[in-house]
C-alpha cells in the first residue's frame, strides 16, 4: 500500500512550512544551507592582473559537466555589493584553479576566508604555498592533492540581486598518486572535508559501502 497513492491528510507527518516569498532572507539561507549537506568545498586560487595571488572557499560549489569538465562557484556579493577578488580575478585574467580541501589543511582554509585588503594575499596570511600551473597563470596550492586548472568559461548572473555563478572548464588536472588506488581516487587516502551548517565541517570517518549487481559503486 505504501508508495503505492498519496497519504491521507491525517496521516502525513507535521512540517513546517516556509514560503520564500514571506521570510527574511537570513532564514532562507538557514533553510537552504541546514538542508544541503554536506557541501563540497571549492577552494579557488587565482592571481589578480596586478600579479597578486589570492585563495578562498567556496561551499556553494559543484561539478556541473563532463564533457568538457566545468565546475561551478557561486560568489556571493560583499555587503557593500562589490565583487569579491576570486571572482573579479576570474573575470578579468579568465582563469582560476580548483583546489580540494583535506583535514592536513581544512583550518587554514577556514582563515583564508578571512578576506584580505586589495594587494595582500591569503597565501601569506595562511602560510600556505602557491605553486605555478600549466594551462594557466592562477597558482595551485601545493598542500592540497588534487588542483584543476580551470578556464573561465561563464560568469552568470542571477535573479534581480544578479548573483554570480562563476563556471569554468577544467583544461588541466593534477592529482597526488598518494590518494589514488588504481585509477580511481580513493576516498580512505584523500580524507576529504566538506561544509555542514554555519561553520562546521565534515570529513569521512565511518564509510558505508555496498556492492551493486554489476560491482562496486565506483
Ligand atoms: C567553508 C567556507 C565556505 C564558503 N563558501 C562560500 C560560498 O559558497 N560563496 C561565497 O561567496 N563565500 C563563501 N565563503 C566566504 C568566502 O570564502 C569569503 O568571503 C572570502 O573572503 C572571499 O575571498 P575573496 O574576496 O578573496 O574572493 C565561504 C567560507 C568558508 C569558510
Amino acid at each position: 500500500m505504501s508508495g503505492s497513492r498519496l497519504e491521507t491528510e491525517e496521516a502525513a507527518r507535521e512540517y513546517l512550512e516556509f514560503d520564500p516569498a514571506k521570510i527574511e532572507r537570513r532564514e532562507v539561507y538557514r533553510l537552504l544551507t541546514g538542508s544541503v549537506v554536506p557541501r563540497p568545498i571549492g577552494w579557488a586560487s587565482t592571481i589578480s592582473k596586478e600579479g597578486v595571488t589570492n585563495l578562498a572557499p567556496f561551499s556553494f560549489f559543484t561539478v556541473v559537466c563532463v564533457a568538457p569538465p566545468m565546475i561551478s562557484l557561486t560568489i556571493a556579493r560583499r555587503p557593500d555589493g562589490s565583487k569579491k577578488h576570486t571572482l573579479v580575478n576570474a573575470e578579468e585574467t579568465g582563469e582560476f584553479c580548483f583546489n580540494a580541501v583535506t583535514e592536513d589543511t581544512w583550518e587554514r582554509m577556514v582563515d583564508s576566508a578571512n578576506g584580505c585588503p586589495d594587494g595582500v594575499s591569503e597565501f601569506g596570511v595562511t602560510g600556505l604555498t602557491p605553486i605555478p600551473s600549466v594551462k594557466v597563470k592562477a597558482p595551485r596550492v601545493k598542500e592540497a592533492p588534487i588542483h584543476f586548472e580551470c578556464k573561465t568559461h561563464q560568469v552568470i548572473y542571477l535573479g534581480p540581486n544578479k548573483h554570480p555563478l562563476l563556471i569554468g572548464e577544467v583544461v588541466y588536472f593534477h592529482v597526488d598518486p598518494a590518494v589514488m588506488t588504481g585509477k580511481y581516487i580513493d576516498m580512505k587516502k584523500l580524507h576529504p572535508v566538506g561544509r555542514l551548517n554555519g561553520f562546521l565541517q565534515c570529513t569521512l570517518g565511518k564509510f558505508l559501502e555496498r556492492e551493486f549487481k554489476d560491482g562496486m559503486a565506483r
